[in-house]
C-alpha cells in the first residue's frame, strides 16, 4: 500500500500534490517524494518520514509553479525506509521519472539484466528497476513512453499502479495499473492521477478507474487513451461521476477502516506469499529465511515470542510448525518471557511477531533472547520498524498499513508467513513429500478467493450480530489449529464491543467452563470438517443438551452441525493447517457488526492503542 498522485493541467502542480499525498497518508507514510516539472527541468525532492517532512524540505529546495507533477507516499517492501529509497525514482538518463504502488516480484533478474547492460542502480528498490527497463525499452525499440511502458510491463510479474513521466514529452504522463488501484480524475483540460479520489474529489467527481491490466497515456489537450497492457488495444474509458465524501473516500466506502481491512484479507494475503510462492515450480524463496536455513534446520526448537493477536498467530504457527515441520514449538507471552528468566538456548531459533513492529514487551524479549545466544527472526508489518531492525533477519507481510486498532489483515498475513516458513522447513528437512509441498503451495494460493467466499456471508453474520449484540458474556470453542483463532475471536469481541468473551479448545470445556452454559450464554464453535470433527459435534450436543445458543462456524454444506446448532455460518473447505484463515473471517465480521450496533468506536476502541510501546 502506499499514495500515488499526478496533476497536469493549468493550475501550478506543487500545492495540488503536496496536499493529495497528505490526503493519502492513511496508505502508506514512511517516506514521502514529489517531482515537479517547471518547463524546462524534473524537480525531484524526497525524504524519509511523513509528508510534512517532505513539506518542510520543499522550502527551501523546489522553487517552481510549474503545473505538471507526480508525488508519492511510500509503505516500504523492497529496501528500508530512507532518502535514496524513497519515490519518485529517475531513470539512468534523468529523462524519466516514476512512482510506484505495488511489488515487481523479478525486479532481481530484471535488475541484473539491466546491470549487464550498463545500468547502475542508486536504491535497494524494485520500482527503480521498472524506471529503467522502460528506459531500456523506449532506447533500444526507439518508440514512445507510452509503448515503451507498455512493452516493459509486459516483462514484469507482480502489482503495481505507477505513474511515469518524460521530461522531454511534458505534454503527457503514463500511468498503468495491476493488482494496485489507480484513478484518473477529469477536469477541464486538467487531469488527475491518485490510488484512490481522496486527492482530487475537491476538484472534479468525475473519475476513470483503471481496471486491472490498463493503462493511459494522459494528454493535457487531448485527454485520456485508454489501452490494456497486455495488446495494446484500446479501451473506451468509463467517467463515472463519483458521490462519496472525503472520509467515505479513504476508508474506501467501508464505514471503518477495521471493516475495510478485513476485506483487504485476500490482496493482503496474495501480496504477502507474491514473490515467494513458485507454485509452478513447486519451490518457496523466502532470503531471510533461506540465508539461514542453517539456523532453522540444527535449531533445537523455535520459540515464538509475541503479543496480542500476534500472539494467537503463534499459537496457530506452533500447530502448523509442529504439523508440517516436525520441530518443537513453544509460544510465550513476551510480556511474561522477558521477566521470567526463561531457558534460553544458543540453538534455539526465537520468531518475533508483531504488526507495528514497536511493541515494548516484544522488543524487550527480542534482547534477551538475543542476550542469550539464539537466533532471533521477526515477522512484522512495518518495514524498518524497530523490531524489524533489532532481529538478526525477517519476513515482512505486505498487508499494508493496518489503521484499525483490531488487527485483522495482520493476523491473517502472519499466519501466511509462518505457514511459508514452516513448508520451507519441512521441504529442506525431508520430512514433506514434494507432491503434500506442492498441494500445500496450490491451496494456499486458493486461499484468497476461498477468504472471498467466507465474506460472502456478511449479511447472515449481520443477522446473528443483531440476535446477540446484546449477551453480557460468550465462549468461543474451538480445538486444535483452531483453538487460538477461538481465542482471536474472543479478543475481537471484547476490545471493539467490550463484551466479555473467552475462548477456550473445544475438549476443555468438561473442566469447567461448561458450568458457565445456559440459556444466556452463547457458544460460538469452530466446527470445521477437518480436525477432530466428531469431537465438537459432542461438546456441541453437550452445550445443547445444557441450552446453550450454539452458533457453529462450519465447512459450507454441513448438516450435522446445522440440524444441533442455532446458527451456522459457513466456510469453503481447506486443508486443515490453513482452515485458521478462513474460520477467523466470520469471527472478524461478527464482532465487528455487534460493535457497529453497540455504537461503540469500532477503530479506536476506549482504552486502547494501535501499538502498545510502553510496558
Ligand atoms: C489486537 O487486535 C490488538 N490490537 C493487540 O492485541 C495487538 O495484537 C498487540 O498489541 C500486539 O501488537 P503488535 O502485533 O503490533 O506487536
Ligand atoms: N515496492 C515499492 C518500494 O518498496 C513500492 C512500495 C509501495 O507500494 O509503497 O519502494
Amino acid at each position: 500500500m502506499c499514495g500515488i498522485v499526478g496533476y497536469i493541467g493549468h493550475r501550478e502542480a506543487y500545492p495540488i500534490v503536496l496536499k493529495g499525498l497528505k490526503r493519502l497518508e492513511y496508505r502508506g507514510y514512511d517516506s514521502a517524494g514529489i517531482a515537479l516539472y517547471d518547463g524546462d527541468e524534473m524537480k525531484l525532492s524526497k525524504t524519509k518520514g511523513k509528508v510534512v517532512d517532505l513539506e518542510k524540505r520543499l522550502e527551501s529546495e523546489i522553487t517552481t509553479n510549474g503545473t505538471v507533477g507526480i508525488g508519492h507516499t511510500r509503505w516500504a517492501t523492497h529496501g528500508v525506509p530512507n532518502d535514496v529509497n524513497s519515490h519518485p525514482h529517475y531513470s539512468n538518463s534523468g529523462n524519466l521519472v516514476i512512482i510506484h504502488n505495488g511489488i515487481i516480484e523479478n525486479y532481481e533478474p530484471l535488475r541484473q539484466e539491466l546491470i549487464n547492460r550498463g545500468y547502475s542502480f542508486t536504491s535497494e528498490t524494485d520500482t527503480e528497476v521498472l524506471v529503467n527497463l522502460i528506459e531500456d525499452v523506449k532506447t533500444k525499440e526507439n518508440v514512445k513512453l507510452g509503448k515503451a511502458v507498455q512493452i516493459a510491463l509486459n516483462q514484469t510479474v507482480g502489482a503495481y499502479a505507477i505513474a511515469v513521466f518524460d521530461k522531454n514529452k511534458p505534454d503527457e504522463i503514463v500511468v498503468a495499473r495491476l493488482g494496485s488501484p489507480l484513478a484518473i480524475g477529469v477536469g477541464e483540460e486538467e487531469f488527475f492521477i491518485a490510488s484512490d479520489a481522496s486527492p482530487f474529489i475537491e476538484y472534479t467527481n468525475n473519475a476513470i478507474y483503471l481496471e486491472d491490466g490498463e493503462m493511459a497515456v494522459v494528454r493535457k489537450k487531448k485527454g485520456v487513451k485508454v489501452r490494456k497492457i497486455q495488446d495494446d488495444s484500446l479501451v473506451d474509458p468509463y467517467v463515472q461521476e463519483l458521490k462519496m465524501n472525503l472520509e467515505q473516500i479513504e476508508k474506501g466506502g467501508y464505514d471503518h477502516f477495521m471493516l475495510k481491512e478485513i476485506y483487504e484479507q485476500p490482496n493482503a494475503i496474495k501480496d504477502t506469499y507474491r514473490g515467494r510462492m513458485r507454485v509452478e515450480e513447486g519451490i518457496i524463496k523466502m532470503a531471510g529465511i533461506d540465508d539461514h536455513i542453517d539456523k532453522f534446520l540444527n535449531a533445537r526448537r523455535i520459540l515464538i515470542i509475541a503479543c496480542g493477536t500476534s500472539w494467537h498467530a503463534g499459537l496457530v504457527g506452533e500447530y502448523i510448525f509442529e504439523d508440517l515441520a516436525r520441530i518443537p514449538v513453544e509460544v510465550e507471552y513476551a510480556s511474561e518471557f522477558r521477566y521470567r528468566n526463561p531457558v534460553i538456548y544458543e540453538d534455539d531459533v526465537v520468531i518475533a511477531i508483531s504488526q507495528s513492529g514497536e511493541t515494548a514487551d516484544t522488543m524487550a524479549a527480542i534482547k534477551l533472547a538475543k542476550e542469550r545466544g539464539a537466533f532471533v527472526f521477526g515477522i512484522c508489518n512495518v518495514v524498518g520498524s524497530s523490531i524489524s531492525r533489532e532481529t538478526h533477519a525477517g519476513a515482512y507481510t505486505h498487508a499494508g498499513p493496518e489503521i484499525g486498532v483490531a488487527s485483522t489483515k495482520a493476523f491473517t498475513t502472519q499466519i501466511t508467513v509462518l505457514t511459508l516458513i514452516a513448508l520451507q522447513m519441512a521441504k529442506k528437512k525431508g520430512v514433506i513429500s514434494t507432491s503434500d509441498f506442492f498441494m500445500h503451495l496450490q491451496e494456499l494460493e486458493r486461499i484468497p478467493e476461498k477468504v472471498e467466499k467466507a465474506l460472502e456471508a456478511s449479511d447472515h453474520i449481520k443477522e446473528v450480530a443483531e440476535i446477540y449484540k446484546e449477551a453480557s458474556n460468550c465462549l468461543y470453542l474451538g480445538r486444535g489449529f483452531n483453538f487460538p483463532v477461538a481465542l482471536e475471536g474472543a479478543l475481537k469481541l471484547k476490545e471493539i464491543s467490550y463484551i466479555h468473551a473467552e475462548g477456550y479448545p473445544a475438549a476443555e470445556m468438561k473442566h469447567g467452563p461448561i458450568a458457565l452454559i445456559d440459556e444466556q450464554m452463547p457458544v460460538i464453535v469452530i466446527a470445521t470438517k477437518k480436525g477432530h470433527y466428531e469431537k465438537v459435534v459432542s461438546n456441541i450436543q453437550e452445550i445443547k443438551s445444557r441450552k446453550g445458543k450454539i452458533i457453529g462456524i462450519v465447512t459450507e454444506g454441513d448438516v450435522t452441525v446445522k440440524n444441533l446448532a442455532d446458527h451456522v455460518i459457513e466456510i469453503p473447505e481447506t486443508m486443515e493447517s490453513m482452515t485458521p484463515l478462513l474460520t477467523t473471517i466470520p469471527l472478524q465480521l461478527l464482532s465487528y457488526y455487534i460493535a457497529v450496533m453497540l455504537g461503540k468506536n469500532v477503530d479506536q476502541p476506549r482504552n486502547l492503542a494501535k501499538s502498545v510501546t510502553v510496558e
